[in-house]
């Protein structure tokens, strides 16, 4: 039994199998973990060079309701105790966004638990509470992960204001396509992350692109072609490519994009908080720039562990908090939406 629980204590079971990540955790109070179990199919999709939607599904049927029963054992407690079961229902990869909102549906409608649907970058911004107790809205938070590239201005825990965005690829796309341009593996950010520490990201200069149109909105498309002409440009003169410089120039091109945008955002918005959120939020250079750029401008900065910056439930568990704080709950009717919109949690 989950052993100190107060009365006041609200603990939310929360699921999330929007890509390629089967996870169940337990959450008091939008702020403690209790148990975060997350399965990766990485392995398997790796061989592919990136997620396969239908081998996603199968592989989360298979897991979900081992995943959900280590979490509420790790955590020490009962289906019965928990106040609420919360989980991603949007935007994401539908077949496997249906085998985590059937289970959690299956649960609510069986315990006779409220069911807290939750948008998936919520979850992404969200993860920042869990580790800093201090942290509370109003604040700016990147949100740059494999499908995402967003500034949101986060005026309360639930509402957001998406003030830039990529206007081709993501981040984490970029990482990924150049880490497979490179030969170097699937995922790509974290392979890109271990070369690039070993390089000048001096050594090739690569585009930055701004938009003078007064947004704070992204574009890596440009970048992306630019590292795949260069690779083709040295491969066509027999010259040898130093990965390690590609890695670090490539990462420093995408980093002080999101830096300056992210800053630029914060400043215009009158806003003294950075957050950091996403796959891509566990890159060692975009912390450290992002960090100086923050103390710069006198600006505090959070970012969550890396295990909470990929894709986990906790961060589902801490959104859901706030939505069940003020009766924003789902009904059992609730369906997947693969292109759901930011701030539309429990549909
Ligand atoms: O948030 P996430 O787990 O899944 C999505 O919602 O997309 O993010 C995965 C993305 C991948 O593109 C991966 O390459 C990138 O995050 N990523 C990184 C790092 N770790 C993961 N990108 C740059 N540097 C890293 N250290
Ligand atoms: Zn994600």
């Amino acid at each position: 039994m989950l052993t100190n629980k107060k009365s006041e204590d609200i603990v939310i079971l929360a699921v999330e199998t929007s890509c390629d990540e089967t996870s169940a955790a337990v959450v008091v109070n939008g702020r403690h973990i209790k148990s975060n179990i997350i399965s990766s199919q990485v392995d398997i999709h790796k061989k592919f060079g990136g997620v396969v939607p239908e081998i996603a599904s199968r592989k989360h049927v298979e897991l979900i309701m081992p995943v959900i029963s280590q979490a509420l054992d790790e955590a020490s407690i009962k289906l019965e105790q928990v106040d609420a079961i919360a989980v991603t229902y949007g935007p994401g990869l539908v077949g496997a966004l249906l085998v985590g909102l059937s289970a959690a549906k299956g649960l609510a409608f069986a315990t006779g638990k409220p069911l807290v649907g939750i948008h998936h970058i919520e979850g992404h911004i969200a993860a920042n509470y869990l580790e800093n107790d201090v942290l509370e809205p109003p604040f700016i938070c990147l949100v740059a992960s494999g499908g995402h590239s967003h500034i949101v201005h986060v005026s309360d825990h639930h509402s957001f204001r998406i003030i830039g965005q990529t206007r081709d690829d993501a981040a984490g796309e970029a990482f990924d396509k150049i880490a497979r341009a490179l030969g170097l593996g699937y995922p790509g950010g974290p392979l890109i992350d271990a070369e690039a520490r070993k390089g000048d990201p001096r050594a090739v200069d690569f585009p930055r692109v701004h938009f003078n149109d007064g947004t704070w909105d992204f574009s890596f498309s440009g970048l992306k072609t630019a590292v795949l002409n260069y690779l083709n440009g040295k491969e066509q003169k027999g010259e040898a490519i130093n990965i390690p410089d590609v890695c670090a120039s490539f990462q420093q091109a995408v980093v002080d994009v999101l830096v300056n945008n992210t800053i630029q955002a914060a400043v215009d918005n009158d806003v003294r908080r950075i957050a950091l959120a996403g796959g891509v939020a566990s890159n060692s250079q975009l912390r450290s720039c992002m960090k100086e750029a923050a103390d710069r401008n006198s600006m505090e900065m959070f970012y969550p562990s890396p295990v909470l910056c990929t894709d986990n439930a906790a961060m589902i568990g801490a959104a859901a908090y706030y939505e069940l704080k003020r009766g924003n709950v789902s009904g059992l009717d609730l369906n997947a939406v693969p292109s759901l919109k930011l701030g539309t949690s429990c549909g």
